[in-house]
């Protein structure tokens, strides 16, 4: 039986824009090459197809720069979907229209406690029937808790270490057994529950993970990368046995983002 296709949401960049500057990549005086996204940006949606994924794209919200980085509004997962809430005023915004949208697709969409702040699929990724989650910048650990009681997994929480704001720029399921992460981009315990998941394990250094190395997407035996300027971990994927898929996404890496948070995924609840 083949396997059902991989559920993906994009949204496209015709808006984006470096308008704030709410993380160290950003600075309004380094300004976004339109025509040059909108060609990153369909290189990995060209990209995903050709890698067999089902890709579904929305249409960017007016007024809302970040809003192409629509994984971290929302997290979906089975039947269900957790909307976030924005630790920054800058990007509240972008989850109301993100609601709207999975809720007419026919998801359960799950709010948080008052005062809770998440930040969906970019500090959330299932791996081997648990949740491995990111909190400290932008997720607030408590919101953790809410995540393992309302979808019923269990739930390794990350300390996200700056510069590193969300755990998909830290950790990077490869595959069952194997996880690619960035070992400063987390506090020492954290690194430890890491450690201890018996997983192999490929570092990512410093130098490549500020190219956002580590914000990749697994698929199969294929690894696609946000950056062309990643050697040490290609290397290392390849002698594990990956293909690596290397795109230039330089555009987005302005605003702090590459390829995984570019997209959503539509996770199915193991
Ligand atoms: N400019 C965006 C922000 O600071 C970048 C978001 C990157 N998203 C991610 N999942 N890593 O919020």
């Amino acid at each position: 039986m083949t396997p059902a296709p991989r559920r993906l949401y994009l949204t496209e960049p015709s808006q984006f824009q470096i308008e704030y500057a709410i993380n160290q990549w950003m600075d309004p005086g380094v300004q976004v090459d339109r025509s040059v996204a909108i060609a990153e940006w369909e290189a990995l949606r060209d990209t995903y197809v050709q890698l067999g994924a089902q890709v579904e794209t929305f249409d960017p919200l007016p007024g809302w720069p970040d809003s192409v980085f629509l994984g971290d509004s929302i997290f979906l997962y089975g039947e269900q979907a957790i909307a976030s809430r924005f630790r920054y005023p800058e990007r509240a915004g972008e989850v109301e229209p993100m609601v709207a949208r999975f809720e007419e697709r026919g998801f359960r969409v799950h709010h948080l406690p008052e005062g809770l702040h998440y930040e969906g699929n970019g500090e959330t990724m299932p791996w081997n029937g648990m949740l491995l989650a990111g909190y400290g910048p932008r997720t607030d650990r408590a919101a953790h808790d809410f995540l393992a009681e309302t979808l019923g997994v269990p739930v390794l929480s990350i300390h996200v270490q700056a510069p590193h704001f969300h755990v998909d720029t830290t950790i990077c399921p490869l595959d069952a057994g194997t996880l690619a992460y960035v070992p400063s981009g987390m506090d020492a315990e954290s690194r430890q529950r890491v450690h201890a998941l018996n997983a192999d394990l490929i570092e990512i250094d410093d130098e490549e993970a500020v190219l956002l190395a580590c914000n990749s997407m697994a698929f199969g035996r294929s690894v696609l990368l946000s950056t062309q300027g990643a050697p040490r971990f290609e290397k290392a994927l390849e002698r594990a046995g990956f293909d690596v898929l290397a795109l230039d996404m330089s555009e987005f890496a302005k605003s702090g983002g590459g390829a995984k948070c570019l997209t959503l995924e539509a996770y199915s609840a193991s």
